[in-house]
């Protein structure tokens, strides 16, 4: 059935069941949805200072607009190469992801709700219904919430799951209709959401990151078993390089082709690295460790496809660790946040990738990183 293979797996349709696996079944309480709007009156989320999340999403989310995206000029342009009739927001080919709720039975809805344009609070903080009038009650613990069917989004693998459902399989056809292709780091787009609430945990950074990346790695591997995929393979094989030279990674994935077995283990890993505090010298071990991968990029004979994948992965890693180590106040090299930068650019280049130049690039900052060790260090 061709509308199945357009579902993400952690996609709303599929979190309403409590068939959904990897989720633990938090969200699957059979309540209805009672619309984003409920949740931003003055007294609640729309209440100045404090309470400002309604009002930080209706101003800076791209979320809010999601939908109204559909009926604009690229879109209308993807409906056409895919040959939709008539509204893109009415078409599951579009709505499962940019507005969800079109795509919801009308009897999930509290009475005469009109549903949700975009991707609304209840997209990602599951259907309020019967949560929605004691979950401000001071007397009410948290767990007592979630049993309601609130999702936590404080555990890091819920938080990855809620997203990459929406951010990154994408089905081919879209693509080739013009679609833009979808990346998901969940660290980085948590920040550039940008968050409507305060979350200073130790590590977070990184533990985001690995977990972002393993909960990839799944939804990549669930994606390929079901169907071959000639554009996506150099991106899931550039996915499990990067893996692999991580700690937990080394442990956990198994050296396989086999995209069964690797959603499996790559779920344990998201499980695991939700939950695992990086210490600083462990931050800057990994950086290095990656720096250090310059050396596969000089490889003439090697695979350009695949290299542009595999820096296209290395450098959102770069990048979330070496913001962790500049947060934690242990490092103040400047130098490597441009470097990062020249990699980043580099790595975008899907046309003409150079390999050459990104390896020169990498090896700078592997100097500057070994630099900012040295006894000696200038400030
Ligand atoms: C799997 C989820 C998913 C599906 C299905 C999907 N989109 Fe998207 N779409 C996204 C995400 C996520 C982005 C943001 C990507 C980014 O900016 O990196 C996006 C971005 C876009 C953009 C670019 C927006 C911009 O601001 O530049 C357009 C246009 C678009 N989608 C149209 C469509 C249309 C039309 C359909 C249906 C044919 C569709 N999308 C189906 C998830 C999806
Ligand atoms: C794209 C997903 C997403 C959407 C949409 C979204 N949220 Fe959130 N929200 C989050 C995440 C992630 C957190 C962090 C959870 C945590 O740390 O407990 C959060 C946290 C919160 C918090 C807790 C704030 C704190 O500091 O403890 C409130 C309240 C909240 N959201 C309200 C809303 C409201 C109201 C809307 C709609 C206007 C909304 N959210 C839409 C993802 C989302
Ligand atoms: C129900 C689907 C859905 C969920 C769940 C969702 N998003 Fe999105 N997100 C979208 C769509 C669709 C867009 C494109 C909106 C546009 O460009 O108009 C988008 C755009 C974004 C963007 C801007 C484009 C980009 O990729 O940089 C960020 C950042 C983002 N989302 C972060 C998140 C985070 C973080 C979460 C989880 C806490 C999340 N999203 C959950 C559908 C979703």
């Amino acid at each position: 059935m061709k509308v199945l293979t357009l579902l993400p797996l952690f996609s709303l349709v599929l979190w309403l069941s409590p068939a959904s696996g990897a989720d633990g079944g938090v969200l699957a309480t059979g309540g209805k949805f009672t619309g984003t709007q409920s949740c931003g009156t003055t007294g609640c989320h729309g209440g100045g200072t404090i309470h400002n999340e309604s009002i930080i999403y209706e101003r800076k989310d791209p979320h809010a607009v999601s939908y109204g995206i559909l009926g604009k000029g690229t879109s209308l342009r993807i409906a056409e190469a895919l040959g939709i009739k008539g509204d893109p927001a009415k078409d599951i080919q579009c709505n499962v992801c940019h507005a969800p709720m079109q795509g919801v039975a009308p009897d999930l809805f509290v009475k005469d709700l009109k549903p949700d344009r975009g991707v609304g609070c209840e997209s990602c903080h599951g259907a309020a219904e019967n949560w929605l009038r004691f979950h401000t009650r001071p007397d009410v613990e948290f767990a007592q919430i979630i049993a309601a069917g609130m999702r936590d989004l404080n555990d890091i693998y819920n938080r990855a799951n809620s997203c990459v459902g929406c951010h990154l399989n994408l089905d081919e056809s879209l693509r080739k209709a013009g679609h833009p292709e979808l990346f998901f780091e969940l660290d980085g787009q948590c920040a550039a959401q940008p968050p409507h609430y305060h979350d200073a945990r130790p590590s977070l950074g990184s533990r985001s990151w690995l977990t972002g990346q393993a909960a990839a790695l799944r939804e990549m591997s669930w994606k390929l078993a079901a169907k071959q995929d000639e554009n996506f393979l150099p991106r899931w094989k550039a996915l499990v390089w990067l893996l692999q030279k991580t700690d937990l990674g080394r442990t956990e994935l198994p050296v396989t082709e086999d995209f069964s077995t690797m959603q499996k283990a790559a779920d344990g890993l998201a499980r695991k690295a939700a939950q695992k505090l990086w210490p600083t010298g462990l931050v800057k071990a990994q950086l290095k460790e990656f720096a250090a991968v310059y050396t596969e990029f000089e490889a003439a004979k090697a695979d350009k496809v695949q290299l542009q994948r595999k820096a296209e992965v290395l450098v959102p890693a770069l990048d979330r660790l070496w913001r962790e180590l500049v947060k934690s106040g242990a490092s103040k090299q400047t130098e490597c946040e441009a470097a990062i930068q020249s990699l980043h650019l580099l790595a975008l280049d899907h046309e003409d990738f150079d390999p050459v130049r990104f390896a020169g690039t990498l090896g700078q900052l592997k100097v500057l990183l070994a630099r900012e060790d040295a006894p000696s260090a200038a400030k």
